[in-house]
């Protein structure tokens, strides 16, 4: 039996979010430039994308730049930057014929103009595909999400649409840039690093985690189903005891 079929259609989680690690490590064991990593961490992307829509993952979550990925060196940043336009809009005819809309989160004005609007752009012309939702965080960081959350829920306040007594975990759920979306039940991050890197830290208060010594670019389909079969495993128990949940 291949890992695919041991998966439980029905237990599936229903939002998967990815820190995409190790593009750099894998290029330099091949003694090429970074970039070189990030060019072929594209072909994981299409393919977990594929995985996760092939077997019902309605939302999926892939971490491609952080906010303190903007200390890197200027050149890096402009070749994954080009890299990112590129991809958008190669990949926009594959991502409406297999029905999958693309949405992003982060601070999407910092990016390049040419980058920022192939990304509206895409994420306008796949907007009413609804076989799956891949978001791609951008220039995205935990913390500039809930600073600018508290902003938003200031700014109400100071203008009387809310009341501070009225704001609980939905309103601040409601002010994140990942509102209206599943929380993730199931994080994995690449690369044998164990860290969060700033991704997601509200929503990922109940994630189950899971980490792989693999590369990203060398990430594959069987590797995601074999992340979903370890998720199927465990037992969630949000609080509770054991027998609770029986
Ligand atoms: C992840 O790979 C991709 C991005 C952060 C853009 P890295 O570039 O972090 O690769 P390593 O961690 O240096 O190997
Ligand atoms: C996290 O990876 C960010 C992305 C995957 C985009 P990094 O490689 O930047 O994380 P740190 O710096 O090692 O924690
Ligand atoms: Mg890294």
């Amino acid at each position: 039996m291949g890992i695919k079929e041991k998966i439980d259609l029905e237990r599936l989680p229903k939002h998967i979010a990815i820190i995409m690690d190790g593009n750099g490590r894998w290029a330099k064991q091949k003694g090429k430039m970074r970039i070189f990593g990030h060019q072929n961490g594209v072909r994981a992307v299409r393919e977990t994308t594929e995985a996760a829509a092939e077997i019902g993952v309605k939302y999926l979550t892939l971490y491609a730049f952080s906010t303190e990925n903007w200390n890197r060196p200027r050149l890096e940043i402009n070749a994954l930057m080009e890299l990112l336009v590129g991809t958008i809009s190669k990949e926009k005819k594959t991502l409406n014929e297999n029905n999958i809309r693309l949405q992003a989160i982060g601070d999407l004005q910092s990016l390049p103009k040419k980058c920022y609007n192939e990304l509206l752009n895409a994420i306008d012309e796949t907007s009413t595909n609804n076989r799956m939702t891949l978001v791609l965080a951008l220039s995205y960081s935990s913390r500039w999400e809930l600073a600018e959350a508290t902003r938003k829920i200031a700014l109400d306040v100071a203008q009387k649409k809310i009341l501070p007594e009225q704001i609980n975990e939905e309103t601040i759920n409601n002010y994140l840039t990942t509102y209206g979306m599943p929380e993730p039940e199931l994080l994995i991050r690449t690369s044998g690093e164990h860290r969060i890197s700033n991704f997601l830290l509200w929503q990922i208060a109940y994630a189950e985690l899971y980490f792989t010594s693999k590369l990203w670019p060398d990430f594959g389909k069987e590797d995601l189903y074999e992340a979903i079969v370890d998720y199927q495993q465990r037992e969630r128990r949000f609080g509770m005891v054991s027998e609770q949940l029986k």
